[in-house]
């Protein structure tokens, strides 16, 4: 099989905008160690960076992206409206802010970073949802974004939100790891052509130290790392594995030369509590 760089597999979004099919994610990293972090994953070959406002370090992502001598237009950026910003003015308001925290004029992806929940807002989460996403269409249409999306919304919340929706998401992005792989919300976005990313495709490294994925590492002559994020890639699935480390984030990169066969895709998709969040939405209480 040809070697594919991380830089040339885009995936395609239902609006046509193409995608490199692997992201680098800065949940947790320190806004102070941001900056080099993000220059060491360009450096590396990732196009595609995912920050959210609430992660403290969209200021160190905009300075990389300043620093680099990669052209804004060549690097996918996705932040994240927070949860205290839902309603359409504070969307909109919450959207100036991030890009000017940023240093950009547009950004290329922007998702709702959870659904309102019946748990903390009863009855009103649906109009909250809905009023979040209305301003989302509106910022999309004003070619603010060039991609618009949700983060953490189970079946259930998308088909609420499409009974207002005018502009479809083009995004779902979920947690998915082995141990945690989401199969009817995975199967659902794909369904409704909406891509779904993984975040803590490695469950927080929870995964990496199971057995079943470590032999079948070695049998491919990978790392489990690799395979974690090879069994997401093969379903279609977007991850956006975290690495403070260059050489992690380059050997993260290096999973477009090997395939994992139907069985080992099953194997690991049976795969019960290893760890990671595992969150349900509708059960958070921030
Ligand atoms: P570190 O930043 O020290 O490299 P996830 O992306 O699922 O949230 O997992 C992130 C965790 O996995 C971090 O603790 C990160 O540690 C670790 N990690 C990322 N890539 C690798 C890798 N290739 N090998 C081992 N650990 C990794």
């Amino acid at each position: 099989m040809q070697k594919l760089s991380a830089l040339t597999a885009p995936m395609a979004l239902s609006n046509g905008v193409t995608i490199p099919g692997l992201g680098y994610g800065t949940y947790q990293t320190p806004n102070e160690e941001t900056k080099k972090a993000v220059l060491e994953a360009l450096s590396v070959g990732y196009r595609h960076i995912d920050t959210a406002a609430v992660y403290g370090n969209e200021q160190g992502v905009g300075d990389a992206l300043k620093e680099s001598d990669i052209a804004r237009e060549d690097i996918f950026v996705t932040s994240k409206l927070w949860n205290t910003e839902r309603g359409y003015d504070a969307t909109k308001a919450a959207f100036a802010k991030t890009i000017a925290t940023l240093g950009v004029d547009y950004l290329d992806l922007y998702l709702i970073h959870w659904p309102a929940n019946t748990k903390q807002f009863g009855a009103k989460a649906a109009e909250l949802n809905a009023e979040t996403w209305r301003a989302m269409e509106d910022l999309y249409n004003e070619g603010k974004i060039r991609a618009i999306g949700v983060s953490n919304f189970m079946p259930h919340h998308l088909d609420e939100l499409m009974k207002t929706a005018v502009i479809k998401p083009m995004v779902d992005q979920i947690e998915v790891h082995p141990g945690w792989p989401q199969a009817e919300a995975v199967r659902y976005n794909q369904a409704h052509d909406i891509l779904v990313e993984a975040w803590a495709p490695l469950g927080e490294a929870s995964a990496l130290s199971n057995e079943t994925i470590a032999a079948i590492a070695t049998k491919h002559g990978k790392t489990a790392a690799q395979v974690c994020l090879r069994w997401g890639i093969q379903q279609g699935v977007l991850p956006l594995p975290k690495s403070t480390h260059q050489e992690r984030m380059a050997q993260n990169t290096d999973i477009f030369d090997f395939e994992l066969t139907d069985a080992e895709m099953t194997q690991i998709s049976a795969l019960e509590n290893l760890g990671g969040q595992c969150m349900v939405p509708d059960e958070v209480d921030f």
